[in-house]
């Protein structure tokens, strides 16, 4: 494999996945922590809806996005071993955030016992009404949020060793302005 190959960037689908899930849980924290401040009452139930949208959101991606895993060229396989320690720790925590954050926010949200309204005339009906339920998966839950800043950081933090110290065009693999993408 020549260089050129080495660093080119990720095809188009693997960006746009990457970069709509990254979207979509920017939208989803801030929701929550919207969320947070409101008393409890009709509007906070009317944020709670986009967030579990947003949320859902990330879950039904998740899919594809593990899909496309195995196809894309990985920092997983380059570099000294404490690099890639580092990375397949930082990116596996990060797969398991985008299942295990939706799923306890659902379980959080359908044991409450009001029904939660869903953009686009839908709701979530409080399917296991329980108060026990929703206190475990509502700490399981915040629990997440805090491993996903700690994750991302992370994540940031090792985009920026690729960028300023490594200078490897690892970086750059994400970068949607980037020509001569592999393909998918
Ligand atoms: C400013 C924010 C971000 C930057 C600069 C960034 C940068 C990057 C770069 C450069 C790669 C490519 C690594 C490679 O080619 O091996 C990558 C992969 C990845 N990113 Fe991000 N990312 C950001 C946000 C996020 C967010 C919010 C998530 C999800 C919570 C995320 C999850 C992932 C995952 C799972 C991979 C694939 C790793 C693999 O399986 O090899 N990223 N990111
Ligand atoms: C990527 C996915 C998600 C992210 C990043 C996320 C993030 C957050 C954040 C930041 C909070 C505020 C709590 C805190 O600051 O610790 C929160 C609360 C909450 N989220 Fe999520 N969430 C996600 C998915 C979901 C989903 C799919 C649901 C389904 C209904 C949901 C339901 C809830 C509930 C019920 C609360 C508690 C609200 C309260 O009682 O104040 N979340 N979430």
């Amino acid at each position: 494999m020549s260089s050129h190959d080495h660093q080119a960037p990720h095809g188009f689908s693997t960006i746009a996945l990457h970069w709509g899930m990254a979207a979509l849980f920017v939208a989803a924290f801030i929701l929550g922590q919207i969320m947070e401040e409101l008393p409890r009452g009709a509007e906070k139930l009317s944020v709670l809806g986009w967030h579990l949208l947003a949320g859902g959101a990330v879950f039904i991606l998740a899919l594809p996005r593990l899909m496309r895993r195995r196809k894309i060229k990985s920092v997983h396989n380059e570099g000294a071993a404490w690099e890639r320690g580092a990375a397949t720790v930082v990116h596996v925590a990060l797969y398991a955030l985008m299942i295990l954050l939706p799923l306890s926010g659902f379980l959080a949200g359908a044991s409450l016992p009001t029904a939660i309204p869903i953009p686009g005339g839908f709701e979530l009906s409080p399917l296991f009404s329980s108060p026990m339920l929703h206190e475990a998966m509502e700490e399981a839950h915040e629990f997440l949020v805090v491993a996903l800043v700690w994750g991302v950081g992370l994540h940031i933090a090792g985009t920026l060793w690729h960028k300023f110290v490594k200078r490897d065009g690892v970086a750059g693999r994400m970068s949607p302005f980037a020509r001569h993408r592999q393909s998918g």
